[in-house]
């Protein structure tokens, strides 16, 4: 105990990253519990900035556990780069540990999410091509290959040779393609594995054996809760399940280890790929908007849609996630823009009107929002600490979010530093006090 849980309330990108990497400070054990690589967090730490893909950010903070659960689906290659980019400036990584049981992505689920697309053509999902969904479907149809199986040449073989077969008619297009040859990819995927052996655990005893000595583990979850698979908007979703409760079954612990879930929300809301939005804004506010918030994506590079806060969606989010705290990110890239907006209600084809999200994907393709506006500020937030630092508009906004949706604001973010932040005083009890970062082990 405590077991807390920090899950995106929106479309992903949220700022789960720097959430989690203040938290990690007083947490013992962070541990990534689904998604790939298709997630991207930057933490940026006296000035430096890292990228991170797959590894948790408690990593900066020496001899933390920054654990990969079985419920993430591991690119080999690119765990083995980050862990070479962090030794290379010096980062120890001992505390890092990805389950025996994580599933593998593979060459050929690159390609095949590369393809899926293609095919789509206008009606793609906008996929980060990481090979997120191909690697879900063939752990869902028994045909994954697991980080454990890396360790033995044998298996690993004979799982991608019958991982390959099915798919050899659509993978046709690419039969040439040097990575898809058998021997070379077992080869390939053999020396990775020696490399990854020494990181290859348990993770689910170590975050048991840690929840029972009382220390505080972090589940940190990846996207956000509109692009979970079940309760998302569906297909335009990822493949896993981003919400808390997925936290349970992607880093195996029960329900009774959850003692608290961060909602991660950011001022406004975006999104990246296809599917409904009914908030979005198509103006030149929005370009204002995502140049002020640097809304262009981690892992793609692409440019975010924009919209209104969504207090419909956030509500959802609330009851799917059970969240007992909301952590509102960049409400400074807001400053300048008045008024503001907040979607109120949702309202549907012919003036149907929603309080609740509608689980009927044609409704809410077609729906549109219903705006309130607010009066914005044009001060800098920057140097904000307290709620009593901000402009009375901006503490109007929260105060309005706060009261909407009945779940205490527990940290406002105000810029992209560590310290640019303000406790509420409602997450004391797990918030750290803002002290200057540690420097990271050398
Ligand atoms: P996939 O996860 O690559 O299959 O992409 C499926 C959908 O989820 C696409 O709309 C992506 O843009 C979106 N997506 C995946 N990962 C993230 C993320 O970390 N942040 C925001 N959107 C994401």
């Amino acid at each position: 105990m405590p077991g807390l849980v920090v899950v995106g309330a929106q479309w992903g990108d949220e700022g789960k990253g720097k959430v989690t990497d203040l938290l990690a400070e007083r947490a013992d054990v962070v541990i990534r519990y689904q998604g790939g690589n298709n997630a991207g967090h930057t933490i940026v730490r006296d000035g430096e900035v890292f990228k991170f893909h797959l590894i948790p950010s408690g990593i900066l903070y020496p001899g933390k556990l920054c654990l990969i659960g079985n419920g993430v689906v591991v690119d080999p290659k690119v765990i083995t780069d980050e862990i070479a980019g962090l030794h290379t400036r010096g980062i120890d990584t001992s505390g890092l540990k990805i389950s025996a049981n994580a599933h593998l992505i593979m060459p050929y689920h690159r390609l095949l999410d590369h393809a899926g697309e293609l095919r789509l053509g206008e009606q793609q999902i906008g996929t980060t091509r990481r090979g997120i969904g191909p690697c879900y479907a063939d752990k869902a149809a028994r045909l994954g290959i697991r980080m454990q199986d890396l360790l033995d040449e044998k298996i690993l073989k004979q799982k991608i040779y019958a991982a390959l077969e099915p798919k050899r008619l659509v993978l046709r297009p690419y039969a040439k393609d040097p990575e898809l040859d058998l021997h070379a990819m077992t080869e390939e995927y053999r020396t990775l594995g020696h490399r990854l052996e020494p990181y290859i655990a348990d993770t689910a005893r170590i975050v048991w054996d840690s929840l029972d000595a009382g220390r505080l583990v972090i589940f940190e979850g990846a996207q956000g809760t509109l692009l979970d698979i079940d309760h998302g908007t569906y297909p335009f979703v990822t493949s896993s399940n981003p919400v808390a409760g997925a936290a349970c079954v992607g880093a195996g612990v029960g329900p009774r280890s959850i003692d608290e879930v961060w909602g991660v929300a950011k001022a406004y809301t975006t999104r990246v790929g296809s599917g409904p939005f009914p908030s979005e804004l198509e103006s030149e506010l929005a370009d204002r908007i995502r140049e002020a918030g640097g809304e262009f994506g981690t892992t793609t590079g692409r440019p975010r849609r924009i919209g209104w806060l969504d207090l419909v969606a956030l509500r959802y989010a609330i009851r799917l996630n059970g969240l007992t705290g909301l952590v509102i990110t960049k409400l400074d890239a807001l400053t300048g823009i008045d008024p503001l907006g907040v979607a109120v209600r949702y309202l549907g084809p012919d003036q149907v009107s929603f309080d609740d999200f509608p689980y009927h994907q044609s409704i809410v393709h077609k729906a549109t929002a219903e705006i309130v506006e607010l009066p914005g500020w044009h001060e800098s937030l920057s140097d904000a600490r307290s709620l009593e630092d901000l402009p009375p508009q901006a503490r109007d906004y929260l105060e309005l979010i706060g009261d909407r949706l009945g779940v205490p604001v527990v940290l406002v973010g105000v810029g992209p530093g560590r310290d640019e932040v303000i406790r509420t005083g409602a997450g004391d009890h797990l918030v750290p006090e803002v002290a200057p970062a540690p420097v990271p082990q050398r």
